[in-house]
């Protein structure tokens, strides 16, 4: 089994892309497992380079690469990226020993049909314990061989202003402190933040335990991070909201470790309560809330009970993607610690919520994920929401190749083709574009996609090349079509050959 072991070291990272990597672990603890061959600061992994497959709507610097969080991380420091990311948030797998399986539900009678695809495994071999006092390894040891180099390389990408969030829970939170103390530093750690995910439940609620109803947000920061706590309204119980003589509404709360100066400084601009016993509160005027409330703003602290899960959150926002966490709290994340037009990665994209919340909030993204399933989420739910981005591969991963499309093309009267997509019946997308030459991505000019709702609305059966556009695609018009299990399909199609 790991252990924590304390060790005072200074490592000097190996050159990556010509920038060295330095970290001071200052006597901080690391941790100690089995197969550990992993070392804070060991030759980078030779990159892979990232190809691009696909293109959505006008250039872009989005990107969603399909492949495994180390080799896009280390493919980004090739091309360039080290020391240029302001935010690198991580939901990796939990160590939870399960296989997870995304739920897509369609259209149809009373809840609907629902499609089962197995969306990604987190289970990590076990060994039984030998002879001579070994104990047995529970799969943490794999676990940590997975995570450790991952964390390393994207804490690589961070500018020196730049924060990297992990999320995860209880049974690997405190594995990530300490390998973010042997990454980056101890002395880099900004916070932890515990978000309230779920209420107890059926089994949970009765299990001889609290439950456990948190996930913890790790975060660690470059050498100038700062994050921006957003403010919230919080309302005040009538019996402590006092008026001053100008009828303005305000509560009072003690001096806690304001210095005398800064209480000199709030006395000035009218902030100090003074009791009639001569004690000094200060004065913190109160503002109405949309229900008319009289409400304290107050900075967020690390306790987020405010942000709903998932299933609290609109039908049409869930994908089924079995992990998917609520675009609330990416948005949060994002706001707090990143600049508007700054860049965000998350390299366990799972169904793209970062990506969602990036392109929303006025960010880039370079998404990343090594499930077909997640990458076929994410493509589908980035053009709902109208985001340009390229689909990229790193080294030999290729989503599993679906059954050929099969079409109908018709000449309209005004010249352009109808195009009526027989089967399958029911993709999770589909699009059109011009077939690529060799070695040349796939450029969509028209695209459809299922969007989930109360009731979920297909994806159109029909699209029409508008006449100048025939022309164009007159020898080769591909027809993609990408399927819940992450399948990818396509069919050259000839418009010349259609049918008046
Ligand atoms: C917990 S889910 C992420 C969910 C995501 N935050 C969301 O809101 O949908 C974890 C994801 O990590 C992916 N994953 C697991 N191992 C990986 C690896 N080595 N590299 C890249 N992705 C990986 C899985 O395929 C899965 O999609």
């Amino acid at each position: 089994m790991w252990e924590v072991a304390r060790e005072v070291r200074r490592v000097e990272g190996k050159r990556t892309s010509g920038d060295v990597v330095t970290r001071e672990s200052g006597g901080g603890p690391s941790l100690r497992w089995p197969s550990r061959t992993w070392e804070v600061g060991a030759a980078h992994t030779p990159g892979s380079t990232l190809r691009v497959s696909e293109r959505f709507g006008p250039e872009s610097t989005n990107r969603v690469v399909h492949g495994d969080c180390l080799h896009v991380a280390a493919a980004l420091s090739d091309e360039g990226f080290v020391g240029k990311v302001d935010l690198v948030y991580v939901d990796p797998p939990f160590a939870s020993q399960a296989s997870y399986t995304q739920e897509t539900r369609l259209d149809g009678p009373a809840d609907g049909r629902v499609l089962r695809t197995r969306a990604y495994d987190d289970s990590w071999p076990t060994r039984r314990g030998g002879g001579k006092g070994e104990r047995a390894e529970d799969g943490v040891g794999a676990y940590l061989d997975m995570l450790a180099p991952r964390l390393e390389a994207m804490s690589r990408l961070l500018s020196p202003t730049g924060s990297i969030w992990v999320h995860v829970d209880w049974r690997a939170a405190y594995l990530v402190r300490v390998l973010l103390d042997e990454v980056l530093g101890r002395q880099r750690f900004l916070n932890e933040v515990v978000w309230r995910r779920a209420p107890n439940l059926g089994r949970q609620a009765a299990s001889g335990q609290f439950g456990r109803t948190l996930d913890t947000l790790v975060v660690y920061g470059g050498r100038d991070a700062r994050l921006h706590p957003p403010t919230r309204l919080e309302p005040i119980p009538a019996s402590g909201i006092r008026r001053d003589e100008l009828g303005r509404a305000f509560t009072t709360a003690p001096r806690g470790d304001y210095s005398d100066e800064s209480m000199a400084r709030l006395e000035a601009e009218g902030r100090v309560h003074r009791t009639a016993t001569g004690r000094l509160y200060v004065k913190y005027f109160l503002e109405p809330n949309a229900a008319g409330e009289l409400c304290r703003k107050r900075r967020i602290d690390t306790l987020w009970t405010d942000v709903p899960p998932l299933r609290h959150a609109s039908i049409s926002e869930r994908t089924g993607f079995p992990t998917q966490k609520p675009r609330a709290l990416l948005e949060r994340i994002i706001q707090c610690a990143s600049p508007e037009g700054g860049m965000v990665v998350d390299l366990f994209a799972g169904s793209g919520t970062t990506g969602e919340a990036a392109h929303g909030l006025g960010r880039t993204f370079v998404l990343g994920d090594s499930g077909a399933v997640s990458l076929a989420t994410t493509r589908a739910r980035l053009l709902r929401v109208g985001a340009a981005f390229t689909v990229e591969c790193c080294g030999e991963v290729t989503p599993p190749v679906g059954v050929a499309p099969h079409v109908g093309v018709r000449r309209e009267a005004d010249g352009s083709v109808r195009v009526d997509l027989h089967e399958p019946r029911e993709p999770l997308a589909w699009a059109l574009g011009q077939e690529p030459g060799e070695g040349e991505p796939f450029v969509a000019s028209w695209h459809s996609e299922r969007r989930p709702g109360t009731v979920p609305r297909a994806a159109a059966r029909e699209a029409v090349v508008p006449a100048a556009d025939v022309a164009r695609h007159a020898t080769a018009l591909e027809v993609r079509v990408y399927g819940d299990d992450g399948s990818v399909a396509s069919l050259r199609q000839s418009l010349l050959e259609a049918p008046a």
